[in-house]
């Protein structure tokens, strides 16, 4: 009963895809503004900035690198060395698999590879149809519920690879 009520849950939520501002140079740099005084301030940075709009558009780097005072090499190579952040505006929905121990020890790596056969694609890259980038990450924080999996900012636990498949089903039948 409470796996079929949360099930029905998941689709209600993943139905609803996340809408973001369009890029502005004015409230990415008051993003900026915001984060600099951070102890290592360029990954929080990049969240906002995704979080915002959805992805960090290149018009953001000198802005970071000017009130950081470091190079716009040194954003552009951090930038490019995490596959989490996107680096052009897309509709697809984010679907992030725990790749970390716990939820490794529970399924985490079969889910993962039913999840790159099911949708045709590896992690970083986006579905041909546009609708789903998938992608891992490294403990949700949701380890008791294992394997775990986050979708855009909605964490789902207990994720088995049938359920992995309602969740996709409920994105592509979410437009
Ligand atoms: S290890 Fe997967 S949520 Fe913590």
């Amino acid at each position: 009963m409470f796996v079929s009520c949360h099930l029905m849950r998941i689709r209600v939520e993943v139905s609803q895809p996340r809408r973001y501002e369009p890029y502005s140079d004015a409230e990415a740099s008051r993003l900026i503004e915001e984060e600099r005084s951070q102890q290592g301030p360029l990954i929080p940075i990049f969240h906002r900035l995704q979080e915002r709009f959805g992805y960090i558009d290149d018009r953001a780097i000198e802005p970071i690198a000017e009130t950081l005072n470091i190079s716009r090499a040194e954003v552009f190579g951090v930038l490019s060395f995490y596959s989490d952040f996107r680096r052009s505006p897309s509709s697809a929905t984010s679907v992030r698999i725990c790749r970390a121990e716990a939820c490794q020890s529970v399924g985490g790596a079969a889910l993962l590879s039913h999840a790159e056969n099911v949708l045709g694609v590896g992690c970083g890259e986006e579905t041909n149809d546009g609708k789903v980038r998938l992608e891992q990450v490294f403990c949700l924080g949701n380890c008791a519920l294992s394997p775990a999996v986050m979708v855009e900012e909605r964490l789902i636990g207990l994720v088995t690879p049938a359920r992995f498949d309602e969740i996709i089903a409920s994105i592509r039948g979410s437009e």
